[in-house]
């Protein structure tokens, strides 16, 4: 029998200057893009191109970079970075 393995996002805010949310993920969140998953999970994300990576407004850190979160699936987040993210107006 396979283990799930439970991940858990953490978003802390820059404007609060705390955490605001620990968030789950489950397997069928995987091939989400992280502005759908912090969406989903009731985390306003800014957007006016609809994911396209156009609008930049989804702009979000990870590990001290600016990241489109529109472009980058939970997936990939999680394999390659630490599960904390910053939204600088929260
Ligand atoms: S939603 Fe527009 S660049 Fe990400």
């Amino acid at each position: 029998m396979s283990k799930i393995e439970l991940r858990t996002i953490k978003v802390f805010g820059g404007a609060s200057k705390k955490l605001v949310s620990e968030l789950e993920v489950d397997e069928l969140s995987m091939d989400l893009t992280l502005m759908e998953f912090l969406r989903l999970k009731k985390v306003p994300v800014a957007s006016s191109c609809y994911g396209e990576g156009v609008c930049r407004k989804c702009i979000v850190k990870v590990e001290e970079t600016e990241v489109l979160s529109c472009m980058m699936t939970i997936k990939h987040f999680l394999n390659n970075h630490e599960p904390v993210v910053l939204i600088s107006y929260l």
